[in-house]
Parts: C-alpha cells; structure tokens; sequence
C-alpha cells in the first residue's frame, strides 16, 4: 500500500516535524556518532513523534550509508511495550543534485517503511557563480534532471534550493517551478547562512505561495540556520505566511550557530497555540530526555539558561519571582515544566532498590532497554548506590546514557591511581585493558591529576590525539553528586593528505564519562574519545585494505 505523500498527507492545520540532527545536526564540529548511537537517537526521534528523520548523508561515506540503511529498516518498525509502534516515521536521506549521490540515497533509505530522497542544490548568485560555475538555466536543467531522477526511485521527493534566502525571488519561483514540474512533493526552503530577519522570510514564503502555480499540491517547508540567533522566529514566521514542515534540529545542532532547535519551535507551538491555530505530533513530555540523550551523545553541552532544556529553563531565583510563585505559578511560568519533561522526582532510589523498581522507574521515565542494556545499567546503578546514598531521576538519565564501551576493539579503564596537591608534581597511575585484552600500565607527571591522567592514557594507547576541550559539571547536588566530563579531542582524518591552504586533514571526537570520582569521569571521557579516534583509524585501514580507492563525497569536504 503507498501512504500518500505531500500535501494530501495530513490535515492543513498539521505542521510536520522534520528532525535533522542525524544530519544537519551531525555536521557540527565533533558530533559525530557512532552508527549505534545514530540508530539510538533515530529511535528516541520516532518515540519522540517527529514526522520525518533525516537519518544522513549517505553519499558522504560508506559508514553514513550503512548508519542510514540501519535506521531505515529498523526504526519505526519495533513493537513498544507489546504494542504495535504508531504510525512509521518518513526516514529521509541527503543527497546533492547528481546521480551518485541520488543513488546512494536510494540504496539508504529504501528499507524503510515510507523513505524519502532529498536532493539540492545551490540557487544564490554568489553560490551560482563562484561555488557551482552553473548559470541560471543549468540549474534549472539540472534540478528538473534530477529531481525525476529521484522520482523514478522514490515517490516521496523534497527538493531544497540551497541559500534560498540570498536568491532572486524571481528566480527561485521558477526553480521551484521546474522541481514541481519534476515532482517534487516537498519544497524546502533554506535560509542556509541564517541571512533573513522574520519578516523577510516570512515574505519569501508568501511569496512563494502566491507567486509559484502548483504550490498547493507540495509541502512547503522551512530550514532556518541560526547565525543571527533568528533560527526559530524565523521557521515560525515561515509557518504563519503558509509552511507546513519545519526543519530542526534537537538542542539547535548543525552547522557553524546550528539549525533551529526543535524543542523551542514545539514549544512555541504548543504554549501560543491559539495565535498560531496549529497542531503537530510531538510528545513534548519526551523534550528534555532527548535532548539530554543528544547532548551526551554529541558532547555538545547544552548552556544552562537555553529555552525549554536548559537546566536553569524552570529555575526561579529571586525573591520576588518565588514570592510570586508560591502564590500562583503562572505569575512567572509559561509552561509548566512537566510539559517538556523537565520536573524531577526527588529521592527516587536508594541501596535497597531491587532491579523491579529501578526497571519500573526508567520505563516511567521513557526508557525502553533490552534486557541485556536493564543489566548492565542495574550493575552501574549498584555501583552508584554504594557511593552516592540518593539516586535522582538525573543520576539515573547519566546511568542510562553513559557509554560503556566494552566492545572488543576498545581500550577499558582496569585501575587509577592519582598524587596531587600544592607539593610536589601530580602524578597518575594508569592500567588499561587493551584490544588484545591484556593490561597496559603507565605512570605518568602532569599540570595536574587529569593532565597526568591523559598523558599515562595517551602514552598507552599511542592515540594521536590532541585535547581540544575540556568541561566538567556535576550532574545533581550535594558532596556525593556524580560529576559529568566532556572531552574533544582532534586526530588525523580519513587519507590524511595534506592542503596547502588548509593544512593536514583532521577530525574531531568528543567523549564522555560519569562518576562520583571526576578522575575516574575524566579518565573515562577521554578513552571514549579515543577509542572512537582509533576505531576512524581502524576503518580507514580497513577501507585501504579492501582497496576500495574511491572517494567519498567526505573525503572532498562536501559541505552542506
Ligand atoms: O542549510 C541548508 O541549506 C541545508 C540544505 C542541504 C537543506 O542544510
Ligand atoms: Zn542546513
């Protein structure tokens, strides 16, 4: 059966969520994830309820196609708690305006209960002129090319006019004019740069409306970059002159300021609901633990004071505010923050608590674990309890989200062993379980403990790794609260050939760790990251090996 696609798809009040931090959101300076996690969010994203999952890149590299077939055949699919899953999101694949990269979107998503191919292509005269060499009729050639072309494989196209925002209008109206004609079911228009103020891109999409014939057959959608922090005005003042697909990204992620944050467009939404007269088909009550599964995944913190999931978002300091407060809540609050899944239950768990009730608690909490991740995340949990003597809903989000990474190919933490103070140089004693599974020592001098601790690590593991960023936060409150680090670290990229202008090639690797002991957090943090830097160089060996030679779309730096 083919479910109907563009605009006879839903109801004309219904704004779909396009989710694109698998993508978009993946292209932020070290946020890449492993194909496992990328399939953990794209779960997390449909329970989430968005409408579409832009799960990659696939032309990018042969690890983005494989990340993206794995999320098309599986997610969407699996029963929840006994039930059949609601309705499959659309599981969407990049793909730049050429056959290969058409084709290799195909070969992603074509698993998934309702795929979908998106291709684009630059419209903006400075991107004509000095990116592509195209003059304005070659891009119109090729984009009614090409979006055919994604037409004879898929039924569901969305066609984007990369830098939108800096096009003639003129112009653009006829390149959208040409990808109808092809078939595009979705127009999305990007203000790729984060160039136009609300009120312009709300006329550029009026402007659209009125000015391009069949318009009303396809969804017009929205793709707001955030350079001038206008990401998510714009997209709503997009979605008042007429769109009805927003695209963002959890946590805002993306490229350079990132993309609009999904959970501030659902909110405003949701709480301005009759200004807006709109619907969509979020479960906002799931807003902070994806976001929080983003930002640990990624390693890109999400700041305190940030709208919806900021840890300060429902905190009310001053005297007045609480005065207020305890009088009427709504004297200060907007939302109330059980709406976004915000509020935490105190004293959860404890010591004593049995597997039963610390399992019952993370389903309450949203959590679906097999029963292998409920034991290892019960062992943790036990762990923790030894130390810590109350066991908060956030402490248990840590133990469910942090990574442990015990496959066959990592280095693993064994034995720690730090001297630091105002005498004498700090000093750390490092054992690590290696690959091969035997143990590795090395005592190291440092800065201090957690210097000392990354060189014993670095001098072990003989990582080519360079620290970028360090961060550490406690996770709750009180002298036993579980400290959270984030670590990002630069190693050599993919062929490593060196450009003039540009230097070595390189990529970046983030990781995390948590424990009561921020060392251990550390130590723990760092070896992630590099076990993700070895594992890139594992691959890229592999790759040799098996002398495929060919070029990724990666490898030549497609930006997009
Ligand atoms: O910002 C942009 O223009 C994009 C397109 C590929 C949609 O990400
Ligand atoms: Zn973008």
């Amino acid at each position: 059966m083919s479910l109907p696609v563009g605009a006879a798809a839903a109801p004309p009040d219904y704004v779909r969520i396009f989710d694109t931090t698998l993508r978009d959101g993946e292209q932020s300076p070290g946020a890449s994830l492993t194909s496992d996690e990328k399939l953990e969010v794209a779960r997390a994203l449909s329970r989430l309820g968005v409408d579409v999952i832009e799960a990659g890149f696939p032309a990018a590299s042969p690890d983005d196609l494989l990340a993206v077939q794995r999320i098309a055949t599986l997610v969407g699919k699996e029963p929840i708690e006994g039930r059949p899953s609601p309705e499959a999101p659309i599981v969407c694949a990049l793909a730049r305006a050429t056959t290969g990269d058409i084709d290799a979107a195909w070969r992603g998503v074509s698993g998934a209960r309702r795929p979908r191919i998106h291709t684009f292509l630059a419209t903006s005269p400075i991107h004509r002129e000095h990116k592509l060499s195209m003059s304005r009729e070659q891009v119109k050639a090729r984009v009614s090319e090409m979006v055919r072309h994604a037409r004879s494989l898929c039924e569901d196209v969305e066609f984007s006019p990369e830098d939108a925002g800096r096009t003639e209008p003129e112009f653009l109206y006829e390149v959208l004019d040409a990808a109808i004609a092809a078939g595009a079911t979705t127009l999305n228009i990007p203000d790729t740069v984060g160039y136009t103020t609300p009120d312009e891109f709300g006329a550029l999409i009026a402007g659209i409306f009125a000015h391009v014939p069949g318009v009303e057959r396809t969804i017009v959608s929205v793709h707001c970059h955030d350079d001038l922090g206008l990401a998510v005005a714009n997209s709503l003042a997009g979605v008042r002159a007429g769109a009805r697909q927003v695209e963002v990204a959890v946590n805002g992620i993306g490229e350079r300021a990132g993309n609009a944050a999904l959970e501030e467009v659902v909110m405003a939404l949701a709480t301005r609901r009759r200004f807006f007269g709109l619907r969509n088909g979020v479960d906002t009550t799931q807003l902070v633990r994806v976001s929080r599964l983003v930002s640990t995944r990624t390693g890109l913190f999400v700041q305190p004071n940030k709208a919806i999931v900021g840890a300060n978002a429902f905190a009310h300091e001053s005297g007045i505010h609480q005065d207020g407060m305890l009088k009427n809540n709504e004297t200060y609050e907007i939302m109330r923050p059980e709406t976004v899944g915000a509020a935490r239950t105190e004293l959860v768990l404890g010591k004593h608590s049995g597997r039963h009730a610390f399992s019952v608690r993370l389903r309450e909490m949203g959590y679906e674990l097999s029963p292998a991740e409920l034991d290892q995340a019960f062992a943790r949990f036990k762990a923790l309890a030894d130390r810590k003597k109350a066991i908060f809903d956030a402490d248990l989000e840590v133990i469910v989200n942090v990574e442990h990474d015990d496959k066959a190919a990592s280095w693993v933490l064994d034995a720690l062993q730090v001297a630091c103070g105002t005498i004498g140089l700090s000093t750390a004693t490092v054992r690590l379980r290696g690959p091969d599974g035997a143990q590795h020592s090395h005592a190291c001098i440092g800065t201090g403990p957690v210097d000392a601790v990354f060189r014993a690590i670095d001098a072990i593991t003989q990582a080519p790794a360079e620290l970028l960023e360090y961060t550490v936060q406690a996770v709750t409150e009180g002298i036993d609260a579980l400290g959270e680090v984030g670590v990002r670290i630069r190693g050599p990229a993919r062929g490593g050939a060196v450009n003039p202008q540009l230097g070595p090639r390189t990529r970046t690797f983030q990781g995390h760790g948590a424990d009561t002991d921020i060392i251990v957090a550390s130590a723990n943090a760092y070896l992630s990251a590099v076990n993700r830097l070895v594992s890139s160089l594992d691959a890229e060996a592999r790759t040799v090996a098996n002398g495929d030679g060919t070029r990724s779309a990666r490898d030549e730096g497609a930006g997009v």
